[in-house]
C-alpha cells in the first residue's frame, strides 16, 4: 500500500491532510524519515507519527473504567466526554454499546462494529447489565421478589422485565437486568419509595469489569470476549 493511503486509514485524514503530514518530516518507516506518500509500506513496516505507531484498525472493541463526572456521548456542552480517556485515531468512529450516567462508574464497552454493539443494546436479545448499587435506605424484605415480579415505572406502560436481585449488605445490593431504558436503575429503586446513592455496572453478558483497570483506563478486550457476545 502505499504511505499516503496508509496514513489516511491509520489516522482518518484526507490524502491532502495526509501530504501535509508528510511534508512536516514526522513520519518514519522503519526508524527512517520518510515525505514521500509513493513510499510502498506492507504488513511488516513500523510506521510511526510523532513517535507513536501507526496501525490500520480492523474493528476496535474496548472496555473502559468510567469514572464520575464524564459523559458518554461525543460532545457536551458542560460535562467532559469519556472518549477524553482514549488515545484512539478516528475517534469519531467509535461508540458506546449502553451509557452510564455521568455520576456512575464501572464497565463502558466502546467499538465502532454497529452489528456487534446491538447485540448488546438491542431489547430483543435481553443482554444481562449487573450493576453494584449503594443506597439511601435500607434494603426492603419484599425487594426481591418484587424485582423478580418487574417493577412499574413512571411514565412506562408495562412492567420492567423480570430482574435479578442479590442483597450484599443492608444499603448495598447487586442488580442485573436484561434491558437499559434511560436511567433505569435508578428510576426502578425510585418506584419503591428509595434512592440509589452511587450506582456501578461490573458487568455487561459475560464481559467482566477488569480490575487490573484503574479509574479511568482502558484496554482491548480478548478475542473471547468479543466473541461471548454472539452467545
Ligand atoms: N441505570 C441508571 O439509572 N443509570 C445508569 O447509569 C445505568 C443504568
Amino acid at each position: 500500500m502505499r504511505l499516503d493511503k496508509f496514513l489516511c486509514d491509520a489516522l482518518g485524514v484526507t490524502r491532502r491532510e495526509a501530504t501535509q503530514i508528510l511534508k512536516s518530516k514526522t513520519v518514519t518507516v522503519n526508524e527512517v524519515m520518510v515525505k514521500s506518500g509513493a513510499t510502498k509500506v506492507t504488513d511488516e513496516c513500523v510506521v510511526e507519527w510523532q513517535d507513536r505507531e501507526l496501525k490500520v484498525h480492523g474493528p476496535r472493541y474496548i472496555m473502559l473504567y468510567k469514572p464520575e463526572g464524564f459523559v458518554c456521548s461525543h460532545e457536551d456542552g458542560s460535562n467532559r466526554t469519556a472518549f477524553e480517556l482514549l488515545d484512539e485515531v478516528k475517534q469519531d468512529k467509535l461508540h458506546f454499546a449502553g451509557r452510564l450516567d455521568v455520576d456512575t462508574t464501572g464497565l463502558v464497552l466502546i467499538t465502532d462494529d454497529g452489528q456487534w454493539s446491538h447485540r448488546i443494546t438491542s431489547p430483543k436479545h435481553k443482554c444481562a447489565k449487573t450493576y453494584r448499587v449503594w443506597l439511601v435506605d435500607p434494603v426492603e424484605a419484599d425487594y426481591v421478589e418484587k424485582f423478580k415480579q418487574g417493577i412499574q415505572l413512571k411514565s412506562e406502560t408495562g412492567l420492567t422485565l423480570p430482574a435479578e436481585l442479590e442483597v450484599r449488605a443492608e444499603r448495598e445490593v447487586l442488580l442485573t437486568i436484561y434491558e437499559g431504558k434511560y436511567h433505569q436503575v435508578k428510576r426502578m429503586f425510585a418506584a419503591l419509595g428509595n434512592k440509589v446513592e452511587h450506582l456501578h455496572r461490573e458487568m455487561i453478558g459475560e464481559i467482566e469489569m477488569d480490575e487490573s483497570l484503574e479509574l479511568g483506563e482502558y484496554r482491548y478486550l480478548t478475542e473471547e470476549e468479543v466473541q461471548s457476545v454472539w452467545k
